[in-house]
């Protein structure tokens, strides 16, 4: 991509790791249309930042549609779409109401589906551009504790793979996608979420700071890369277990057990604090 920079749209950006995404676009020189299914927050991101703003359910295809020529009409051509909108649930899938499992898989799933088809379909005649897709680790290896979240990830790191061959063996080489897979991030999603042993895995490594992933969204704007790990060697780990399934599966109650510890330490360092959450 060459010239001034074009239109961005985050989905989910109304806080969490989203709004410091959008923040990240809207300083690189992006028109930004800053998303959520909660419009409130999206429009307090978005006027944080100078950004515009609308209430969008990713699980719903039309209004994923409108978000993209929405940013078309107002910037021109649309040169970057995070699908980053997300939702977590825990607990044995067994455990779980039918419409929590199809939540996730419809948010973290489905809605990675709608915005990258809503977003190549502007980018094939504005000549390119880049789908950044936030995963997961969850993604990439089994998640005792997050089996729908983790068969939601799944799905969407193997449908962001699967369009980048299909784009390549159409001929189409000017439009990217990469799959960022953080560990478990300090923000709204996990806040609640210390006294939870079903989400031990998610503290299991050391926990990130969302502006660790989003240095990571700034490497693979800068340089494409279909699938990022972060931390790494966390991605390494993942890969290895999901290589040797038996042996993984084995290793798992351990990396449960480190995170129930991780989890009682901030726990009780948040009641020192008066319930607050760690910084
Ligand atoms: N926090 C973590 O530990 C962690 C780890 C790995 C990956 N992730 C992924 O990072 C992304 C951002 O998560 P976060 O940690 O900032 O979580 P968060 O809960 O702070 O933010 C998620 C945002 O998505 C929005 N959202 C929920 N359902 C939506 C829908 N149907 N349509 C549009 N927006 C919707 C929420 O309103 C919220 O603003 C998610 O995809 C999540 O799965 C998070």
């Amino acid at each position: 991509m060459s010239g001034p920079r074009g239109g961005a749209v985050v989905t989910g950006a109304g806080g969490g790791l989203g709004r410091l995404i959008a923040a990240l676009l809207v300083e690189r020189g992006h028109r930004v249309l800053v998303t959520d299914v909660n419009g409130d927050a999206a429009r307090a991101t978005a006027d944080g930042l100078g950004a515009s703003w609308a209430a969008v359910d990713v699980r719903d295809e039309a209004e994923v549609d409108a978000a993209r020529d929405r940013i078309v009409a107002e910037a021109g051509r649309l040169d970057v779409w995070v699908n980053n909108a997300g939702v977590l649930a825990t607990g044995p899938a067994w455990e779980q109401q039918p419409a929590t499992r199809r939540l996730m898989l419809e948010v973290n799933a489905l809605g990675t589906v709608n915005g990258t088809v809503a977003a190549i379909e502007a980018m094939r005649s504005a000549g390119g551009g880049h789908v950044v897709n936030i995963v997961s680790l969850a993604g990439l290896t089994a998640v005792p504790g997050e089996a729908v979240y983790a068969a939601s990830k799944h799905a969407a790191i193997g449908f962001s793979l699967s369009t980048l061959a299909d784009l390549r063996l159409a001929g189409i080489e000017e439009i990217d996608i990469s799959c960022v897979c953080p560990d478990g991030i300090w923000t709204p999603m996990l806040h609640d979420k210390l006294g939870d042993p079903a989400s031990a895995l998610s503290f299991s490594g050391r926990l990130l700071r969302p502006e660790e992933v989003v240095e990571a969204v700034r490497k693979v704007l800068d340089r494409p890369r279909p699938v990022t790990a972060v931390p790494g060697w966390r991605g390494v780990q993942a890969r290895l277990a999901d290589a040797v399934p038996g042996l993984g599966l084995r290793a798992l109650p351990l990396a449960v057990a480190q995170g129930r510890w991780v989890q009682r330490r901030m726990l009780a360092r948040s009641r020192r604090r008066g319930g607050r959450p760690e910084d």
